[in-house]
């Protein structure tokens, strides 16, 4: 990454701001979202309703200290790890050197999804997969993850009249989405893969619409919750270019506690021709052997059959260009798990005619 800069102050949003009567605290709230995703790529939520991560990341680290075997009934490449496990060395990052990130995940949907979309894009709208013994660890991460939901859909009614566009814009794109919150393991690094520099999670941007995040908690060797064994690993954005810094600025996010981090995600800077970018980020991890990481994102998503191509109010030419051609957001997110290892490649056949074979059997029979 280039140079850091961990001086800049993130604007911070609070939904009760956003949901005022007052046009001045709207007002104030929507520049703070404009300043943010549109200089940053990121902001500070407050105001939302979702509980403190403790007790959820304590049940996520029972469950990855269970044995392989237990977990190996999740890991579900037939639906590309879209609900469960994912095994560690299996998610790798486009742009970076094609590492596998160092983690281990469980993925699962907060929300009903739309029946229609599960018959079209079966493994995106998959049903979810729970242990039959942990049912808190369940209900947690269900619970937690519909509060991020609510949280983000708040602050995308807020994009939309940031962005002057009708204030439903995003919320009725995204009704019935196949949504995911995840769970993520950061995994212990031996001394020798540290003096190699191996990165916790490349750098990326996201395929999603928005992405909202609790905030990362740092296990010990001994697998107690514990402040960061440095002051340097963790998770990393990346500006937009910026005045005297093309290649942008790097910025480590620390949020009040009790306030979320989100990021712009692929989708929306479809959506918005580039006047919001996707955010790049990435995860150090500590220099001391033995630490591990847990955090959590929930991904929105638009809904499958959503035409990923600049809304009206983006269409310049350039924009058109950039973003072309159109997909469907269901078709785009299955190109991208093909692309970042989750998917197997054969999978992009399926978007073309599947029915040759039966010309060829009628003439075969002549
Ligand atoms: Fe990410």
């Amino acid at each position: 990454m280039s140079m850091a800069s961990d001086m800049i102050e993130l604007p911070t949003v609070d939904l009760a701001d956003l949901a005022s009567a007052e046009p001045e605290k709207r007002a104030g709230a929507h520049a703070a979202i404009l300043e943010g995703f549109g200089r940053y790529g990121l902001l500070y939520l407050r105001g939302h309703d979702v509980p403190s991560t403790h007790e959820l990341y304590d049940a996520f680290a029972r469950f990855t200290a269970r044995p392989e075997a237990d977990k190996q009934p999740f890991n579900r490449a037939d639906i590309w790890y879209q609900r469960g496990w994912t095994p560690p060395n299996t998610e790798r990052a486009v742009v970076a050197g094609g590492q596998p990130d160092f983690k281990e995940c469980w993925f699962s949907a907060p929300l009903p999804v739309d029946p229609e979309s599960a018959a079209e894009f079966p493994e995106v709208c998959s049903e979810n997969v729970w242990p039959s013994d942990a049912p808190r660890f369940e209900a947690m991460t269900m619970g937690f993850g519909s509060a991020l939901h609510r949280a983000g859909m708040a602050l995308l009614e807020g994009v939309a009249c940031a962005l002057s566009l009708d204030r439903d814009t995003f919320a009725t794109r995204c009704e019935g989405a196949p949504h995911v919150f995840r769970l993520l393991k950061y995994l212990p690094l031996t001394a020798a893969q540290i003096s190699a520099g191996v990165l916790w999670g490349e750098e990326h941007t996201d395929f999603n619409l928005l992405t909202l995040l609790p905030g990362g908690q740092f296990f010990s060797p001994s697998g107690e919750q514990a402040a960061a064994p440095d002051a340097e690993s963790g998770l990393y954005l990346r500006t937009r270019p910026l005045p005297g810094h093309p290649r942008g600025l790097r910025v480590r996010p620390v949020a009040k506690p009790g306030s979320l981090v989100v990021q712009v995600g692929q989708e929306l800077e479809i959506l918005t021709g580039g006047r919001l970018l996707a955010t790049p980020h990435e995860v150090t991890a500590p220099k001391t052997p033995g630490w591990s990481r847990f955090s959590a994102a929930h991904f929105i998503h638009l809904h499958p059959r959503a035409v990923l191509s600049p809304l009206p109010a983006f269409r310049t030419r350039e924009a058109v260009r950039a973003y072309s051609p159109p997909t469907l957001a269901g078709t785009y997110s299955q190109k991208t798990l093909i692309d970042i290892g989750l998917a197997p490649a054969s999978s992009i056949d399926s978007l073309g005619y599947r029915h040759y074979d039966r010309l060829a059997e009628q003439r075969e029979g002549q």
